[in-house]
């Protein structure tokens, strides 16, 4: 009787320990991606900013092309996840978004148009797949004035020019301002 009562308190002992563990990694990866996604965000624009200002738009597609992958993997590194953008319609191919990517985005539109504000858009979740689980988070990506020069209705020859030579299979054009351009993505693999 003793023995039992000890085994079943060593069992739900062991199971809060777990759930208390688990807790944590959460937490620890929402704070992470949260300012991964803040840095990212800033070091684009204002790299962006930088070279529309050197050079104009149909340099800035260069720097684009050059500086958006390395950003992202240095602060890949710095916060020990994978962070990148992703969207419903990709410039570069290499952004492509997975399947659960592809839900995460749709289901922004979707709370975009019953009304929610685009800044509030993010979504969390524990992804389990064959190859182990992950923690995953996105967060929408507003289209602003300055991003139309290059993702808008109406683009100009010259970086027009720029982007087919860069990416013939662009598909991130037509966008307007308040639209969602794409989102944030982040990962990161769970060990137990
Ligand atoms: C000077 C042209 C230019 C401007 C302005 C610009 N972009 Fe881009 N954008 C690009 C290029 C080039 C890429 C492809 C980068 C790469 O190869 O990863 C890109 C890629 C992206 C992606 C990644 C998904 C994809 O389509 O491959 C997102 C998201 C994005 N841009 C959002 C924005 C937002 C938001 C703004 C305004 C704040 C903006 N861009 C302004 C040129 C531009």
């Amino acid at each position: 009787m003793l023995r039992s009562l000890a085994l079943i308190l060593a069992l739900l002992l062991t199971g809060m320990m777990g759930a208390r563990a688990e807790d944590s990694s959460q937490q620890a990866f929402d704070r992470d991606a949260q300012a991964a996604i803040k840095e990212l965000a800033t070091s684009l624009k204002s790299s962006l900013m930088a070279a529309m200002n050197d050079g104009g738009p149909a340099e800035a597609v260069s720097v684009c092309n050059l500086i958006a992958p390395s950003l992202a993997a240095e602060i890949s590194k710095k916060y020990g996840l994978e962070i990148g953008r992703t969207s419903l319609k990709v410039r570069n191919p290499a952004n492509e978004a997975d399947a659960w990517e592809t839900d995460v985005l749709q289901r922004f539109e979707t709370r975009l148009a019953s009304g929610e504000a685009i800044q509030k858009l993010t979504f969390k979740e524990k992804v389990d797949s064959e190859s182990g689980s992950q923690w995953r988070m996105m967060k929408a990506i507003p289209t602003d004035k300055v991003c139309l020069s290059c993702h808008g209705k109406k683009i100009a020859e010259p970086i027009q020019a720029r982007i087919e030579a860069h990416y013939p299979d662009d598909l991130a054009t037509g966008f307007k301002l308040g639209d969602i351009r794409g989102a944030f993505t982040v990962k990161r693999d769970i060990v137990d």
